[in-house]
């Protein structure tokens, strides 16, 4: 069994591609709790997630602490975009594992004061990321025993001090905002899966103070309406659409209403 998290699909993809590789099965986590499986027989215990400031999304690791004792072959795979920090030590805490494997893939946070991808280079990544998923899906098969992540400069503080602070503090839903193009749609409240979003009068409105701040609602929209404080305007968008360039460079994409269905999540 592999269960995921994923705001903008990079997780998604990889959980999917592993489940296929192994003959298993991809969970999503949302709306999910672990205590309902029965997790006693299986070969695999997989847990994919993008590393939200250096650490496993808060959403995951409650899940993960419902798993109970297993014989399985436990894994961890990361995906990020610069650097893991001791997210999968962290994880291991909670849910022993005996492999843990990071993933670099494209940004989906286009937010901060500071660019980590462009398109030029999120199609670098996505290139060698396809290489890397294969590698450590095959190694995931061969129930390899190994930590193979990139950690970064100071891993325990941003992971241990850090990711703290963001949890607690970072996590809020104020500073979106959305613009006059917004033309409607919904996607924005169907992709997210903290239920933080309604549409009231044709347009979001963010119904939580909190949220998981995963980027699904900001990145999926179709006509760029969605911005998150005043560093995102006019930001490449990013959430995932294969592997390959030419699944994001479909002429006037941009403008295309986003008819994508699959990954909707159930509303409760
Ligand atoms: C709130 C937030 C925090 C993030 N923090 C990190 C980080 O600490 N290190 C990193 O390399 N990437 C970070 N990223 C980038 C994502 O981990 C990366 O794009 C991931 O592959 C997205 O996965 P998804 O498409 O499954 O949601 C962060 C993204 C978000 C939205
Ligand atoms: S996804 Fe964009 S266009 Fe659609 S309702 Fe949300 S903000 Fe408006
Ligand atoms: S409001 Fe946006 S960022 Fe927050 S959980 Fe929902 S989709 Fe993700």
């Amino acid at each position: 069994m592999i269960f995921y998290f994923s705001g903008t699909g990079n997780s998604a993809a990889v959980a999917k591609i592993a489940a296929r590789e192994l003959g298993d099965q991809a969970v999503d986590i949302i709306g999910k709790r672990a205590e309902d499986y029965d997790l006693s027989s299986e070969e695999y215990l997989g847990f994919v997630f993008p590393i939200y400031a250096w650490a496993a999304p808060e959403v995951m690791q409650q899940f993960a602490q419902g798993i109970g004792r297993t014989d399985a072959y436990t894994f961890a795979v990361g995906t990020f975009s610069n650097v893991a920090g001791m997210a999968l030590e962290q994880f291991s805490e909670i849910v022993p594992l005996k492999g843990g494997f990071g993933i670099v893939m494209p940004d989906n946070y286009p937010v901060t004061d500071h660019i980590i991808d462009t398109k030029e280079s999120a199609m670098e990544k996505l290139c060698k990321a396809k290489e890397r998923v294969a590698d450590v899906v095959r190694r995931i098969k061969c129930k390899e025993e190994v930590f193979d992540v990139k950690r970064g400069e100071d891993a325990r503080d941003n992971t241990y001090l850090k990711a703290p602070v963001f949890n607690a503090e970072w996590r809020k839903t104020k500073p979106y905002h959305v613009s006059d193009a917004c033309i409607g749609c919904g996607l924005c409240q169907r992709k997210c899966p903290a239920e933080a979003i309604r549409m009231e009068d044709g347009k979001p409105i963010w119904v939580k103070e909190d949220c998981y701040l995963c980027m699904a609602c900001l990145n999926y929209c179709p006509v760029e309406a969605i911005d998150y404080g005043i560093h995102s305007s006019g930001r490449w968008r990013y959430y995932f659409k294969g592997f390959s360039e030419e699944n994001y460079i479909r002429e006037g994409e941009k403008h295309e209403t986003n008819t994508d269905t699959d990954g909707l999540r159930p509303r409760a």
